[in-house]
């Protein structure tokens, strides 16, 4: 299944839906691909890291040209990062989009890396990555800090990656749709509309998408009408800066240190930093997460909208799974991990029943539904976190039966795209590749 959405030099979520690369996807693909070949693991994330931005953006979609332009939509000439992306450094060779996708990449290299460190000292893998990655990591702690407090916004909701979470209602509710005439969805070629985001939604995803083209990806002219900080995003920033600390020591331990570097318009000014400096930093952002964005009476850490009124914005009262993918955090206090544990397994998300897989939102919330995307299905890498979170604070039995329920959902629903968390019935793409990789990994 990998090998049949395999490109060449990339993998594909999936050849119908999703046929061009995105880049959250190839982290958790390359997680999996390590283990059938570490070679293709290293090349899924220089090809993405290939198409980074001046300013140290990595963008969410790296189009590949031998697909129609009417396959996907929005296509290249819609993001035009060729041109409205010149200014902020957005690559001349390759068509991109213009705004990102959660920062799992460092986490992704330092495991592809340690499947097979023969390899991967011998192509230079991490000495190549790690000016590219330590930019990437600047940017969105340095461009995207919106609210002032060190941690990350996004400033769409393709950007977390779960698009309709009804976590982004209330902020995206401020949002005027675009003009249903003035562009064609192509997901509803492929995808059943009612698993899909409504056309409402797409209409202010690209009223929002096209903003941000037309400000010519600029930053520093304030977020915009939607910038949030969201739990998950930001704590795969965490893990992934614990990761790149990981890199930075095995670089200084390492004397082929000195193979090739360049990571030619990439701006790496004072970007090598210690080990220990970003062990530090890491420390910090989570405290930070927690001061922000934990909400100990839901048990959970929430969404902070950055546009609400008031001077720090306000916390969104929804209960998404992004406010438990902060378990996998090594740094959080042992009474907030057995509160996200308690509400992991409560009856909002069911872990030991009803649920068979943890839900994306609530499952006794208004706005629950078992099939439409994230607004209920449970997905495959969101539950892989969890099952690592638990794992790491020690709790094995939980994240054996959780590695369980996973594995038999992505065969039983033939590698589906996300699943009903009640009856692990598939829904979107089959074949997906961070359902297939991730189940991999979780076998070997
Ligand atoms: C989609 O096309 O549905 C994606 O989630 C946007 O990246």
């Amino acid at each position: 299944m990998l090998w049949a959405n395999w490109t060449g030099a990339s993998t594909v979520p999936s050849r119908e839906l999703y046929p061009h690369q995105w880049s959250w996807d190839s982290a958790f693909i390359a997680i999996g691909l390590r283990h059938l070949s570490p070679l293709r693991a290293q090349l899924e994330l220089e090809t993405l890291l290939r198409a980074q931005w001046g300013d140290g953006r990595v963008p969410h979609i790296v189009f590949n040209d031998a697909v129609p332009l009417d396959a996907y939509f929005p296509s290249p000439d819609f993001w035009r990062s060729t041109t409205a992306g010149r200014a902020a450094g957005a690559p001349a060779a390759v068509q991109t989009s213009g705004i990102v996708q959660p920062p799992a990449h460092a986490l992704a290299a330092w495991l592809v890396h340690r499947a097979d460190p023969g390899l991967s000292r011998a192509r230079s893998f991490l000495a190549r990555l790690r000016p590219r990655l330590a930019a990437w990591h600047r940017y969105l702690l340095c461009a995207r800090d919106a609210g002032g407090a060190g941690l990350a916004a996004v400033v769409h909701p393709w950007e977390q990656g779960m698009d309709n979470s009804p976590c982004w209602d209330a902020p995206l509710s401020r949002v005027e749709p675009a003009d249903p005439a003035a562009y064609r969805r192509a997901d509803l070629d492929h995808g059943a509309p009612e698993d899909r985001p409504t056309d409402l939604d797409y209409g202010r995803y690209v009223r929002l998408a096209e903003a941000y083209r037309d400000r010519r990806y600029a930053d520093d002219e304030g977020p915009g009408a939607f910038a949030v900080e969201d739990p998950a995003f930001n704590a795969l920033l965490i893990v992934s800066e614990y990761a790149l600390a990981l890199i930075e020591r095995e670089l200084a331990a390492d004397e082929s240190e000195s193979a090739d570097m360049a990571a030619d318009g990439i701006e790496s000014d004072g970007l090598a930093e210690s080990a220990d400096e970003r062990r530090g930093r890491a420390d910090a952002l989570t405290k930070t997460l927690v001061d922000r964005l934990w909400d100990p009476r839901r048990g959970l850490f929430l969404c902070r909208d950055l546009c609400a009124p008031g001077r720090d914005g306000e916390l969104v009262p929804e209960r998404g799974v992004t406010g438990l993918i902060p378990l996998v955090l090594p740094g959080l206090d042992r009474d907030i991990t057995a509160t996200l544990v308690r509400t992991a397994c409560g009856p909002h998300f069911g872990l030991e029943g009803p649920a068979r897989l943890v839900p994306s939102y609530d499952l006794t919330g208004p706005a629950f539904d078992p099939r439409r995307y994230w607004r209920g299905p449970a997905w495959f890498n969101t539950n892989w976190l969890l099952e690592k979170g638990l794992r790491l604070h020690g709790d094995h039995p939980r994240a054996d039966g959780l590695r369980d329920a996973l594995l038999d959902a992505a065969v039983t629903s033939g590698f589906a795209e996300y699943v009903d968390p009640y009856t692990a019935r598939g829904s979107g793409a089959r074949g997906f590749g961070w359902t297939a990789a991730l189940a991999l990994d979780l076998l070997l």
